[in-house]
């Protein structure tokens, strides 16, 4: 039995099924001790060209140095309060509020699902409507608001679909679900439930579908439909946030939201997350004495995900590491192109930026359903090939994978190769 399945199972005594978050499972079983850089090292001491950088939480490596150091200066002396604000927490706020081009203000959480928590809620306090509308095919978090039609089988599109039991049956039907990238579909929900909408919220990129980018007009047609409609407009750029750039995908999109959320890799692996927006909207939280909408938590703006946060922005703030980031996208999903001709596979490569995944199926990928089109079997069966080869995309059906500023272009070239191989052996 190897090191990784053994761990597993010992784990499963103590843990329901030996994980901490439910899409951690994996076939093959796996369990890794050391990630560097762009490699990670499992127990069974096997060396691997990660891909899946934790879910997209790693954006410029592995237990980045620059990151880490910092983390474990400033906690000698600093790790929770509990009251008042640390200088760190001010000079974070000040560069997200620098950097992202809709938010005067911002508060800082430990999760992306708190941060769209937060963010509905506000909205909610502020329109004091009921309703949500999020899209098919977008993860926005795990609370009752929004774990509903997110990977849904076929025969569940266009119904109800709640991702998990015990979910509140009202926090499901307040929550409406459109068609990513159908504009008339939002205007004809909206009008529909004219006066009931708090907020649309929205990956600006649908990655968790994964790879739908906006069709042009898309971002620019939901801005306007809530102008028209009184619905806060909320980019949940949890993936897209200094991922793609400092300023969050709006900067590149040109469209601001009313709010956005971002988490993940805003602090390259550490557990931070931000809500921010306009200031007469931030300031309706209760962390103001005349604010109306509860906004806490025991651990916000704790010293270790705050650092890890400067440090992070740090290293983003000349704006080399998304060129570098980008070219080495750019690298990954043209050779997957050539990989997928070349061995006569009908396939299309999704993603943005350091983003990539390869379908198994014919274009275009533009909607849920293009998604739906995609050859499962052949896609695990690829992953599992490259796992042998060395290469970590995590094997999960439409899994996104990741690039980080660690990859070099070598590892890129080397994982082709390895696609390649992967790719012969699972159409075999
Ligand atoms: C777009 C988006 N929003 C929110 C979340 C929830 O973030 P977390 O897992 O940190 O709670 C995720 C997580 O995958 C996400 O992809």
């Amino acid at each position: 039995m190897s090191a990784s399945a053994a761990l597993l199972d010992a784990a499963a005594e103590v843990i329901p099924g030996g994980v901490n978050t439910c899409r951690r499972r994996s076939e093959p079983r796996i369990c890794f001790r050391r990630g560097e850089g762009a490699y990670l090292e499992d127990v069974d001491g096997r060396r691997f060209i990660d891909y899946h950088a934790a879910y997209g939480a790693i954006l410029l490596g592995h237990s980045h140095p620059a990151v880490v150091e910092r983390v474990a200066r400033a906690i000698e002396d600093t790790v929770l309060f509990g009251v008042g604000v640390t200088e760190a927490e001010v000079g974070l706020a000040r560069k997200i509020v620098e950097h992202v081009p809709s938010i005067e203000q911002v508060v800082v959480c430990n999760s992306g699902s708190e941060a769209t928590y937060h963010a509905i809620r506000l909205a909610r306090g502020v329109t004091g409507r009921p309703k949500l509308i999020k899209f098919q095919g977008c993860y926005n978090g795990f609370h009752d608001y929004v774990l509903r039609n997110v990977m849904s089988a076929p025969e569940r599109v266009g119904r109800r679909d709640p991702h998990s039991a015990g979910m509140l049956e009202a926090a499901v039907d307040a929550t409406l679900v459109c068609r990513y990238n159908d504009l008339d579909d939002v205007a004809g929900v909206l009008e529909r439930h004219d006066g009931e909408v708090a907020a649309v919220i929205v990956e600006p990129i649908a990655h968790n579908s994964p790879g739908l980018l906006p069709r042009d007009g898309f971002l620019e047609g939901l801005r306007d439909l809530c102008d028209r409609s009184g619905a806060l407009l909320i980019f949940d750029e949890v993936i897209t946030g200094f991922r793609h750039h400092i300023g969050g995908f709006q900067a590149i999109a040109g469209v601001l939201p009313d709010l956005t959320t971002m988490g993940k890799a805003i602090a390259n692996g550490f557990p931070l997350a931000a809500i921010g927006g306009r200031r007469e909207l931030l300031e309706r939280y209760t962390t103001r004495s005349d604010g109306d909408v509860h906004f806490g938590g025991t651990y916000n703006g704790n010293a270790v995900a705050v650092e890890a946060g400067l440090a992070t922005i740090e290293q983003l703030e000349d704006g080399r590491v998304h060129e570098r980031l980008f070219a080495l996208g750019e690298r990954m999903r043209s050779g997957l192109a050539e990989v997928a001709a070349r061995v006569g596979v009908p396939a299309v490569v999704g993603g943005y930026g350091s983003l990539f995944v390869l379908c198994f199926m014919d274009g275009p990928l533009d909607s849920y359903d293009d998604v739906l089109r995609n050859d499962n079997e052949l896609f695990m069966r690829y992953r599992r090939e490259l796992i042998r080869r060395g290469v970590f995309e995590m094997p999960e059906s439409l899994g996104r994978s990741h690039i980080s500023a660690a990859h070099t272009e070598e590892d890129v070239d080397r994982s082709l190769e390895a696609a390649e191989e992967a790719l012969r052996a699972a159409v075999g």
